[in-house]
């Protein structure tokens, strides 16, 4: 997988946190955390999910993001302190321990761009799953195309940046039939100097059914597919694909 600049370059992550706010998902994730003694945050980005839930003193917080430039935010805001952070690669990470909630926010699973990407992580969810832990990821449903309006024009919007002011924001994108997967560039330009801020990234629009069938491949169960952030049950058109899922329960005896 290749270092993307968008996470990597402290240059471009200066701006991640003024696009990305607390949100919707991150409320629907915190009460999935509600009595949860320990939470694992795979791809956790700049902390803001990771970092509210560790401000509960009773939850053992943990991490995980192979962004260098993405983690030095995360440890610097309030409640990171409490956060045990990991620079690692979801697909591979081993923690010998297990949690009672695993989550990928912010779409971060789309970010595994294979089949073969996506099985690497499913195994390490189930790997750090208790039998009665629980999982939560979600992916943007690719029925709707969503890339077609990531174009500049109705993509533009502005930002206000501490030092640099005013910022003009926009994103461009393709897509490709054939794996599924979108390259679309973030483009960051102060108004106050001749400096632009880009980067291509790539993220993958999987399908719910090929969802479903790594899911079980990977030995994990979803007991609930929901198709919003307002909790809206999974159908063909939901503009989003999330899978809250778990290890399967044992078979009783006798
Ligand atoms: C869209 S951001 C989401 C960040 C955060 N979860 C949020 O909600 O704001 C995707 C994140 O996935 C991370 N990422 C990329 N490749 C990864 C990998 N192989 N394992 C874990 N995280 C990865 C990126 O560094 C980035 O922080």
């Amino acid at each position: 997988m290749e270092t993307d600049r968008l996470y990597a370059d402290p240059a471009l992550v200066q701006f991640y946190d003024i696009e990305n706010g607390w949100a919707q998902d991150l409320d629907y994730c915190r009460n999935l955390a509600d009595g949860c003694s320990s939470v694992l945050d795979l791809g956790c980005g700049t902390g803001l999910f990771a970092a509210t839930l560790a401000q509960r003193a009773a939850c053992a917080v943990v991490g995980v993001d192979p962004a260098a430039a993405m983690l030095d935010v995360a440890a610097e805001r309030a409640g990171g302190e409490r956060v045990e952070w990991h620079l690692g690669d979801a697909r591979s990470i081993r923690l010998d321990r297990r949690f009672d909630l695993v989550v990928l926010t912010g779409h971060a699973f789309q970010v595994f761009l294979t089949d073969e990407d996506r099985a690497a992580a499913l195994r390490t969810i189930a790997d750090h799953l208790k039998p009665e832990g629980r999982f939560v990821f979600d992916s943007r449903n690719p029925v709707g195309r969503p890339w077609m309006n990531w174009t500049p024009a109705n993509s533009l919007r502005h930002i206000e940046h501490p030092a640099l002011g005013r910022v003009r924001a926009w994103n461009d994108a393709s897509h490709d039939p054939v794996t599924g997967v979108v390259t679309y560039g973030t483009h960051y330009k102060p108004m106050a100097n001749d400096l632009l801020y880009s980067s291509q990234s790539k993220i993958a629009f999987a399908s719910q059914e090929k969802l479903s069938a790594q899911i079980a491949a990977a030995g994990l169960v979803v007991r609930q597919w929901v198709g919003d952030w307002l909790g809206s049950p999974y159908c063909s058109t939901s503009p989003e694909i999330i899978a809250i899922g778990a290890l399967p329960r044992p078979v009783a005896a006798g």
